[in-house]
């Protein structure tokens, strides 16, 4: 049993069964034909997201794969690993799991994470579970543009925990005034108290001579050991643009107010902790990282530091996201593509930060990437959201932490971005759609296996196939020996012409009788719903109640002990995860499935394990019976566990260590 499954879950799981009634709308308002989005792994987009298609986070904008390119990359290569960390030059510092975490937009944590307290989403503590299990933990911000002007109050008339104001805006990002209440954070801590999710928080920033700390007081106070910092200043370097402060702010300017709130925090002794701070988070379009410490600002402020970060997009589709706001000509997505199916790009993005990552361990802080995703102002619709997407960013966080970040966060926006690693229904929708998953949620999961919970993973970029920018590699040492082999092709081919195969070498070690693969598959960087993890996908528009669906697929492969290599195949396009003992693989295959199958306290309809072929045989009725639903539903490892009736058998197999955990809704 693993520690998350804590009393809470336990009293949650002994709550009376729900027969709740699914009623299914069409879209406005009228009942409509769902028409059959079949249950299975890997099936396309249900019907209704046609009516979505002009919402950014569920288009259909379908580019195609660049062409093989020429010459072709060599398919047959050798790749030589040292066994030992200590023989390894310019191996990256000691990561711990989880290294991608998530951004989440202040503005939209009541619909991501819950609405409240006692209404958390369960895909969402799906999804968490999914990273917490290979990482052991998960670290989330709460926070963004909409951090700057956000006002804690005691409670909002309405009763909601959030309250949004968007005719207040005057950012090109158009980001709601947020109001809301210590219930928000009680739901993070009830998050926390299910799963091991880590948080951060933003203290507004807007107003330094009128400051508002309530977040870091109740913080503290609710969140105690699960909050890990608040950030202060959100990409201060595009304050001047954002019109947050006056065109000629700059980095002293920064300095100057950044000293007035840790003064202000030293001041509050409702404010325990003083060493959490994160800063200074530029954007690193106006200033660099270094025209910030050439200020001296991290040794001045050196003692209320936890971490230094940074925050970048490696692109903008600022100009289609905001046709008026004077951001020039659309960028076509199809040209842009190619950019991201290349180890240059996390290189690139990168390399104005080596001098800052070296600076951070000399200072002995983390350096995080605390935004980050394809592209800024929502994402380009094709690209954030297909599989060259995923690949790009196992390839990008792999090189973010080889070049000695701790971490990086993805960021999740609202249905007005492409990018989101995961997005929840449109809020009336609720009952009826599932969950859509991005590619580089995928990313996610994969970069906590290949860090694992150890918390001593290191990294090298292996510069594989003689640095072939379409085939680059990693090694992945824990506890100073080697663990695992990390292999990309980013060329798209169904002709089989370009799967390679990489020839694993070992020097000063023993070659493995065999070794365990994980493949990261779609059939075309440009595939928007067929991606698979080892076989398993969470896939598909409006399709997921955030558990893997399908069988784990691991491959082993036999060494060559004559020849002393083991071969690995990487299909074009595919990521290879290669296990090399089987206590590298132990230690992130999931034993103990931690889901939850309905919304956690007072949701009464099982969003969750509606199954679309459900919904669409049920087409025409008023509703349809829970148990029908149970029954029926492919995803749900409760009814296929035989674990379905009554809540606390279900709290005996979570003691019992079994494979399922259910949260049964409350009637
Ligand atoms: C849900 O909201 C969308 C977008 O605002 C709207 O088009 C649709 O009609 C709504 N559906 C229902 C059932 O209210
Ligand atoms: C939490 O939200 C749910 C759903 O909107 C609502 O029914 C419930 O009353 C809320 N609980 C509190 C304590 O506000
Ligand atoms: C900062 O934000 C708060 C809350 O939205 C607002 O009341 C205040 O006027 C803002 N201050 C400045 C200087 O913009
Ligand atoms: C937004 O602006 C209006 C008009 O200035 C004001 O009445 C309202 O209180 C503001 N709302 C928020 C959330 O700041
Ligand atoms: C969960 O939220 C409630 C408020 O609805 C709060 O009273 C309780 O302390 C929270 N539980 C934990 C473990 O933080
Ligand atoms: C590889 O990616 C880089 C950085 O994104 C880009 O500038 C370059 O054009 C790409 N190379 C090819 C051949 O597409
Ligand atoms: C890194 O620092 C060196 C020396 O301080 C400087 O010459 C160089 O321009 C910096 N590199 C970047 C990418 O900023
Ligand atoms: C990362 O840090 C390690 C340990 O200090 C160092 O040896 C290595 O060169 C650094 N890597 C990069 C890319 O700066
Ligand atoms: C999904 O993609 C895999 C390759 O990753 C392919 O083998 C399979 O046929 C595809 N399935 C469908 C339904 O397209």
């Amino acid at each position: 049993m693993r520690p998350w499954h804590s009393a809470l879950a336990l009293a949650l799981l002994c709550l009376p069964r729900a027969h709740a009634q699914v009623t299914v709308y069409g879209l406005n308002g009228a009942q409509q034909p769902l028409v059959d989005g079949t249950a299975g792994a890997s099936q396309s987009t249900a019907a209704p997201a046609v009516a979505y298609t002009a919402v950014p986070a569920y288009n259909n904008v379908q580019l195609q794969a660049p062409p093989v390119p020429q010459p072709p990359p060599p398919t047959q290569f050798a790749v030589g690993v040292q066994q030992s960390a200590a023989d390894v030059v310019g191996l990256s510092i000691q990561q711990q799991g989880g290294f991608y975490g998530f951004s989440i937009e202040f503005s939209v944590v009541n619909q991501v994470v819950g609405i409240n307290a006692t209404f958390i989403n369960v895909a969402f503590l799906n999804l968490m579970a999914i990273v917490a299990q290979r990482a052991g933990r998960v670290v989330i911000r709460v926070g963004g543009n909409s951090q700057e002007t956000a006002t804690l109050v005691d409670s909002l008339p309405d009763g909601k925990a959030i309250e949004k104001d968007k005719a207040n805006t005057t950012n090109p990002t158009q980001t709601p005034t947020l109001i809301f209440t210590p219930e928000i954070l009680y739901m993070m801590a009830n998050v926390s108290s299910l799963l091991p999710v880590k948080w951060y928080l933003g203290i507004p920033f807007n107003d330094t001579t009128n400051l508002r700390l309530g977040i870091a007081e109740a913080g503290e106070a609710i969140l105690g050991d699960n909050l890990l910092g608040f950030q202060l200043g959100n990409e201060p370097d595009l304050y001047a643009t954002h019109k947050a402060r006056a065109l000629t702010y700059s980095q002293q300017d920064y300095f100057n107010e950044f000293g007035t709130v840790v003064q202000a925090i030293a001041n509050d002794a409702q404010i325990p902790t003083r060493n959490n701070l994160v800063a200074p988070s530029v954007n690193s379009g106006p200033w660099s990282p270094e025209s910030v410490w050439d200020t001296g600002f991290v040794g001045a402020y050196s003692g209320a530091l936890g971490a230094l970060a940074v925050e970048h997009y490696p692109n903008d589709n600022c100009a289609a996201a905001f046709p008026d706001a004077g951001f020039g000509p659309p960028q076509d997505p199809q040209t842009v593509f190619p950019n991201y199916l290349n180890h240059t790009s996390g290189i690139s993005v990168i390399a104005p930060y080596l001098n800052s990552t070296a600076f951070a361990q000399q200072n002995g802080k983390p350096f995080l990437m605390f935004e980050t995703n394809t592209a800024s102002c929502g994402g380009f619709p094709g690209i954030s959201d297909a599989f060259g997407a995923a690949l790009w960013a196992v390839d990008f966080g792999m090189q973010m932490a080889y070049s000695n970040f701790s971490g990086a966060l993805l960021h999740v926006g609202g249905e007005d971005d492409t990018y989101n690693p995961f997005t929840p229904p449109p809020t009336n929708m609720s009952n009826v759609y599932q969950w859509t998953i991005g590619p580089v949620f995928y990313s996610a999961v994969v970069l906590a296996e290949a860090f694992g919970t150890s918390g001593s993973a290191q990294i090298v970029d292996l510069q594989a196939n003689g640095d072939n920018i379409y085939t680059p590699g990693y090694a992945i040492y824990e506890q100073g020996q080697l663990s695992k082999v990390a292999l990309f092709n980013y060329v798209t081919d169904n002709t089989g012409a370009s799967t390679y195969t990489a020839s694993i070498g070992f020097n000063g070690g023993t070659v493995p009788q065999q070794v365990s693969v994980k493949y990261l598959l779609a059939p075309s960087v440009a595939e928007k719903t067929n991606i698979t993890w080892a076989g398993q996908t969470l896939s598909g528009v409006f399709q997921s109640d955030g558990r893997f669906r399908g069988d784990e697929s691991i491959q082993t492969v036999q060494c060559d002990q004559t020849g002393g290599t083991c071969n690995i195949q990487v299909p074009a396009p595919g990521f290879a995860l290669v296990f090399l003992t089987s206590g590298a693989l132990a230690e992130v295959e999931p034993t103990s499935t931690a889901t939850f199958s309905t919304t956690a306290l007072t949701k009464t309809v099982n969003t969750a394990t509606v199954d679309q072929s459900v919904l669409a045989t049920s087409n025409g009725h008023s509703g349809v019976d829970r148990g029908q639903l149970d029954s029926t539903s492919k995803g749900s490892n409760a009814a296929a566990a035989g674990l379905v009736p009554g809540a606390c058998t279900l709290a005996a197999a979570v003691l019992a260590g079994m494979l399922a955990v259910g949260i049964t809704a409350q009637t």
